[in-house]
């Protein structure tokens, strides 16, 4: 099978519900870290690895994401009247060829793998990239880059992986570490949301996947799994229980979890740092903050 990787699927059906009332009216995908939305970095990092063709597993209510990635012809005609030049670019840049994207409706919320299984007829017999856009994740080279080059070398399937504290592991699908190859491991076995106690190792599942098209044929038989759901994690287990290969990518970057308040917060101040325009004014109001709460302490 090739190696190449052309088409993503962009997991965009869950309710948000973490970050109600806001998600009432607004899908969780389009909030903004500074002015671009969530989604807008997921896309910029699927494109920077080589993927042409988007595919959006969303559900009721999520129709801003499809007007956001529609042409704006009035506002861009507007902006072009006025000479807002730059404005004009970074509306452009958000354009996406026609054709490339595609939406598939999941049904019934039964889980990721299922959200994932919904796009088969999309994907067909080639690898895919799976990204979830809540992770967000700052880096040189974006993420998926480094793991379709990585995947090159290996084959089979791939999945970001960081060390996350032992106190969190629960939160994540784990890896049982067979093998330990610095950036890289190959895994003997995959768990999802582990007790502590039970956890394999405390190397995390983070979301960024490159997938064989037999994990799609592995979610025709699945069973729900840990939450009562249709886990991504089991089907790319049953690979390894195939006798297939599953590697870990320990990607060089800073994650952040938009899916929490707390993570959201941080990857604002984050990206709100990293912005030439906002670094100074921003830096200082920070500075300014920390200084009065610490003489308040
Ligand atoms: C999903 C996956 C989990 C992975 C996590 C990364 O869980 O099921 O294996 O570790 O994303 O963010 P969720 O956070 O959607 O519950």
């Amino acid at each position: 099978m090739s190696r190449k990787v052309t088409k993503a699927i962009f997991p965009v059906a869950g309710m948000g519900t973490r970050f109600l009332p806001a998600t009432k009216a607004v899908p969780k995908e389009i909030m903004t870290l500074v002015d671009r939305p969530l989604i807008q970095y997921a896309i910029d990092e699927a494109r920077a690895a080589g993927i042409t063709e988007f595919i959006f597993v969303t559900s009721r209510g999520k129709s801003a994401l499809e007007d956001y990635f529609d042409a704006a012809p009035e506002l861009e005609s507007s902006l072009k009247r006025k000479g807002k030049t730059e404005l004009l670019e970074t509306l452009q840049a958000t354009n996406m060829e026609s054709g490339a994207i595609a939406y598939i409706r999941q049904h019934q919320a039964l889980g990721l793998g299922h959200a994932v299984w919904c796009a088969r007829r999309l994907i067909g017999d080639e690898p895919f990239a799976v990204i979830l856009p809540d992770d967000v994740v700052a880096a040189e080279k974006p993420c998926l880059q480094q793991m379709v080059e990585a995947y090159e070398e290996t084959g089979g399937c791939m999945v970001a992986a960081m060390e996350v504290p032992r106190s969190k592991v629960s939160s994540y699908g784990v890896l049982d570490v067979k093998e330990d190859m610095g950036n890289m491991v190959s895994a003997r076995g995959m768990v999802e949301k582990p007790a502590r106690e039970e956890a394999p190792s405390n190397l995390a599942v983070i979301g960024r996947y490159i997938l064989t098209p037999n994990v799609l044929n592995n979610l025709n038989t699945m069973k729900s799994g840990a939450g009562g759901e249709i886990q991504l994690t089991d089907a790319i287990g049953t690979e390894l229980e195939n006798g297939r290969d599953v590697y870990g990518y320990r990607f060089r970057g800073q994650r952040y979890d938009c899916g929490s308040k707390a993570g959201f917060l941080q990857a604002t101040v984050a990206f709100a740092l990293a912005r030439p325009d906002l670094r100074g004014e921003f830096s200082q109001y920070l500075d300014e903050m920390m200084s009065v709460r610490n003489a308040a302490e």
